[in-house]
């Protein structure tokens, strides 16, 4: 019999991060899935892209919407900006708080749907791994479109998990567990959305790129895997019988170097277009 992800492991349990489901996350559980994610090569390249599109400078002010465990407020305030995290979770913000160290960083409780602050008040904005737990991305993108100054730059970041690739799995089993998972995700599709959304809300695209993440052999026993496998297990859309064996298929192919697991993310950068002059 083939040992299923139990859930025992941080890594096998689900992390939400949809506001709705606040009060069922720990903040242990939210935290470590954050900084396994944070060390991805994918997710450090679009990082880095975005710091680069966005070029905060002293004198500017700089919001990261989601900031989770601050890492990118930080990376603004280094550049001299203002730098202020918008983030709904207190167990998040008190964690950014005591990572930041001596960084002069500001961590505001807030909401992506209603950001605290003023028309026209924002030089620099990202958002990233944030819209697809939003129920109105459009919404969010226009509120994040009012606060930026003409001329301020934005930068969103997202999934798309249309663009996760499973081997080797049963086709149908997956694809209960993959319909299981995109039904109780508030925006699956985000990544693909990003751009129309920026249109959409009056911004100008200036470039866009995307990065995909590959999960290393030892996925196949915990992390994503185990965390899919577990909570479609409890929601009964796939039995014990099958868990056990489309777990036992990925550790049996993980051991001959053959498991293989991506998804990928996209990043767009726009500008808020000044008014034209003379008119
Ligand atoms: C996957 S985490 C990403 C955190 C961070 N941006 C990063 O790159 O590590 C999603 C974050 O969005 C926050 N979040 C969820 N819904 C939000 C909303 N409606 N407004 C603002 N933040 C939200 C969560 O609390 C969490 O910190």
């Amino acid at each position: 019999m083939t040992d299923v992800p139990d859930g025992s492991g941080l890594l096998t349990r689900r992390a939400s991060f949809r506001v709705a489901h606040a009060a069922e996350q720990s903040l242990e559980q939210q935290v470590f899935i954050l900084d396994v994610q944070a060390k991805r090569p994918a997710v450090r390249t679009l990082k880095s892209w975005a710091l680069d599109q966005l070029a905060p400078a002293a004198g500017e002010t700089a919001v990261d919407v989601g900031s989770g465990t601050g890492e990118d407020v930080v990376a603004f305030a280094r550049r001299g900006a203002r730098a202020i995290g918008v983030e709904p979770s207190p167990a998040l913000r008190a964690e950014a708080v005591r990572r930041a160290a001596d960084a002069e960083v500001e961590y505001v409780e807030g909401h992506a749907e209603a950001l605290p602050f003023e028309d026209e008040s924002v030089d620099v904005l990202r958002s990233e791994r944030v819209l697809q737990h939003v129920d109105d991305p459009a919404a969010v993108v226009r509120e994040m479109a009012r606060v930026l100054r003409p001329g301020g730059r934005i930068v969103l970041i997202d999934t798309d998990w249309a663009t996760a690739i499973v081997h080797p799995a049963d086709p149908d089993v997956l694809a209960r567990m993959v319909d299981h998972f995109l039904a109780e995700s508030a925006n699956p599709y985000s990544g693909r959305r990003l751009r129309g959304l920026l249109a959409g809300a009056g911004l100008e695209i200036v470039d866009e790129t995307a990065a995909t993440m590959i999960e290393p052999q030892e996925g196949a026993r915990q992390g994503f895997v185990g965390m899919m496998v577990q909570t479609s297990l409890q929601a009964g859309v796939i039995t014990q019988v099958e868990a056990e064996s489309f777990a036992g298929a990925l550790a049996d192919a993980a051991d001959r170097g053959g498991f293989h697991l991506s998804l990928t993310m996209y990043a767009v950068s726009a500008v808020k277009p000044r008014a034209a002059s003379g008119s």
